[in-house]
Order: C-alpha cells, then sequence, then structure tokens
C-alpha cells in the first residue's frame, strides 16, 4: 500500500470541465454545495483518470449519502456501489436518469448518533429545515436569487431527464451498512472513493473502516477519500456537524509510511484568495450570522481540507 496525504488547493478550481460538469449535477438533483466539496470532487475525478480507472469499472462510494459524486460518476459509465449506514430511499430527481438498485432502507444491527443526525428518509425532519431556513432569510433581498437557482436547478433536470441519453450511464446499487462491516466480496471493486463521511465514523474505528474498505479493491485499485484536518496538535470533535477534524499527526499514524504534503499556510492563503472559491461558495454560508463565512468576511477556514490517496 502507497499512502499519500495532501491539503486540496485553490488550484484544482481552475478545471472548468469539471466545475461545469459538478454545477450540472448539483443543478439536476437539486443539492446545495459543502463549501470545500468542489475541491473534493475535481480532485477524486483528476485522480481517477490519472490512475486510468475507466467507465465500466466498478467504483463504491462510502458514506454517499444523498451526494451528487455517485450520480456524476454513474453518468461518466462508472458502475457505483453506494454504501451508507443511514437509512436511505432513492431521491425523487434520480428517477427517469438513473438505475437505482439494491437496498438502502433495510434494518442493520449496527447503530450510531450520526445515523439520526443526518436523516435523509424523514420528510418532517425536510420540512422543519426548511421552515427554519425559511424564517431565517425571509427577510434578506437573497431571496430573489433563491428562486431564480430553484427554476434554474428544475429546468437544468428537465433537460438532463428529457434531453440526455441515459444508455451510457452506469448504474447505481444502494446498500445499507457500516464501513467496518460491508457485506461484499474481497477485490470486487476497482476503486472505493469518500467524500467527507470518515471524519462522521466513530473515531475508535477508523482503523477498522479502512482496513475494511481497502479489503473490496482489487490489486492495483485505489482508494480515494476526503476529509478535514486541523493544524492544532490534537483531532477535535466539532459538534454543529457532528465530525471529526484530525491533526495531521494522527493522519500519520493512521497510515504509517505515508507521504505528506501538509502546508496549511499555501492551503488556506490559496483559498482565501480565489475568487472562483468565493463565488461557488453557496448563499446559505455567507448569509446565516452562524457560519464562519457570514458575510464572506473571515481570516480562517473553519478546517483544512484534505485528499488521502491510497493504492492498493
Ligand atoms: C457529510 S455526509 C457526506 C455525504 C456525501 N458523501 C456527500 O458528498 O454529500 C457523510 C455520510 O457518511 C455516512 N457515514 C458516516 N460514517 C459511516 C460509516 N461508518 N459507515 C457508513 N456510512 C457512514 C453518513 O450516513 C452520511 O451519509
Amino acid at each position: 500500500m502507497m499512502t499519500e496525504i495532501k491539503l486540496l488547493f485553490a488550484s484544482l478550481l481552475n478545471d472548468e470541465e469539471k466545475i461545469k460538469e459538478i454545477t450540472h449535477w448539483l443543478r439536476v438533483m437539486d443539492r446545495p454545495n459543502g463549501w470545500h466539496y468542489d475541491l473534493d470532487h475535481v480532485w477524486i475525478l483528476k485522480e481517477l483518470e490519472k490512475a486510468g480507472i475507466l467507465p465500466g469499472s466498478t467504483i463504491l462510494d462510502a458514506g454517499a449519502g444523498q451526494g451528487i459524486m455517485q450520480y456524476l460518476l454513474a453518468s461518466r459509465g462508472y458502475n457505483v456501489i453506494s454504501l451508507d449506514f443511514s437509512p436511505r430511499t432513492p431521491p425523487p430527481r434520480s428517477k427517469g436518469i438513473f438505475k437505482i438498485y439494491g437496498e438502502g432502507n433495510v434494518e442493520i444491527s449496527y447503530h450510531h448518533p450520526y445515523m439520526k443526525f443526518i436523516n435523509f428518509n424523514s420528510k418532517q425532519s425536510e420540512k422543519l429545515l426548511n421552515h427554519l431556513k425559511w424564517k431565517k432569510f425571509k427577510k434578506l433581498p437573497e431571496l430573489p436569487g433563491r428562486i431564480i437557482r430553484k427554476i434554474n436547478s428544475y429546468i437544468q433536470y428537465l433537460f438532463e431527464r428529457l434531453f440526455k441519453n441515459h444508455m451510457k450511464y452506469g448504474t447505481v446499487r444502494y446498500l445499507r451498512a457500516p464501513f467496518h462491516d460491508v457485506p461484499i466480496e474481497s477485490g470486487s471493486v476497482d476503486a472505493v472513493i469518500s467524500v467527507s463521511a470518515i471524519e462522521h465514523s466513530d473515531i475508535e474505528l477508523f482503523n477498522d473502516n479502512i482496513k475494511s474498505l481497502s479489503r473490496l479493491i482489487k490489486q492495483g485499485g485505489l482508494m480515494l477519500l476526503t476529509t478535514s484536518a486541523t493544524e492544532d496538535k490534537d483531532n477535535h470533535y466539532d459538534e454543529k456537524v457532528s465530525g471529526w477534524c484530525f491533526s495531521i499527526d494522527s493522519l500519520v499514524s493512521y497510515f504509517p509510511g505515508s507521504t505528506v504534503d501538509f502546508d496549511s499556510k499555501a492551503c488556506s492563503d490559496s483559498l482565501l484568495g480565489s475568487n472562483v472559491f468565493m463565488k461557488r461558495l453557496d448563499p446559505y454560508y455567507y448569509l446565516d450570522p452562524n457560519s464562519p463565512f457570514y458575510r464572506k468576511k473571515f481570516q480562517k477556514l473553519p478546517y483544512l481540507p484534505v485528499g488521502i490517496k491510497l493504492v492498493k
């Protein structure tokens, strides 16, 4: 196993083609964009291309949730195993575009508080969220912008559904299981990718999770994980997002012998100085007074975006 740990820099955002593709799927699936998700997505797509993992290959998305990566990969012709321990049903916007099979909603014996925190299935939680958002944003001049974005998103969805050829799209198989206990054969996938999920798992199981996910990869295949890091000496837990920020020392201890590129100042300078990064921040980040990006006046990133690549 060869491992590289690196911070994700703003230069990734210069890949206009990939940014366009990401925007398309955010709109089609009507998903918000996490502040570092463009970096995560572009980095993963570049690494898959570099490794020559071709359409038709099987990619497991670990902690896929409702994220767009699984759908973007399927649209590129990969067959995706969409793994998550939270119960899920396919989102309405996937209908008529993707062939989704498998089971995202079976009972499992493993339980973790995050399954309740995220709650993908509950109509009630969605209603509550919309209500809170509405309360918070109704006085703000941003509202017409939000309506226009909703309309654009629906138009793009209709365009994708009615006019795109889905014959070449790969399948998406939903699988409900925890990372440390995945009921599929060893060596059955070409790559494992994971967008911002490992930090929400039980930290005591970190090594078990990595071992279990690498078991699934064919010899020569790769694992690409994105996660959050801190410059501090110790890991810290962020209650608000229910997730860990890993210190560089602990990442190195999880992946002994890895090569590390961790210039945190250069990384945050690149992002804070990037017009593309600022332009692509979703409005809920700079409109929410509790957000670290409120009014786009911020000096420091809440945490550092990291990519971890393992070659088997
Ligand atoms: C922050 S969400 C990210 C979802 C998605 N990757 C995206 O890009 O939007 C983290 C996801 O990881 C899942 N998850 C966290 N720990 C897990 C574990 N140990 N086993 C399986 N799924 C896990 C959660 O249920 C959740 O869907």
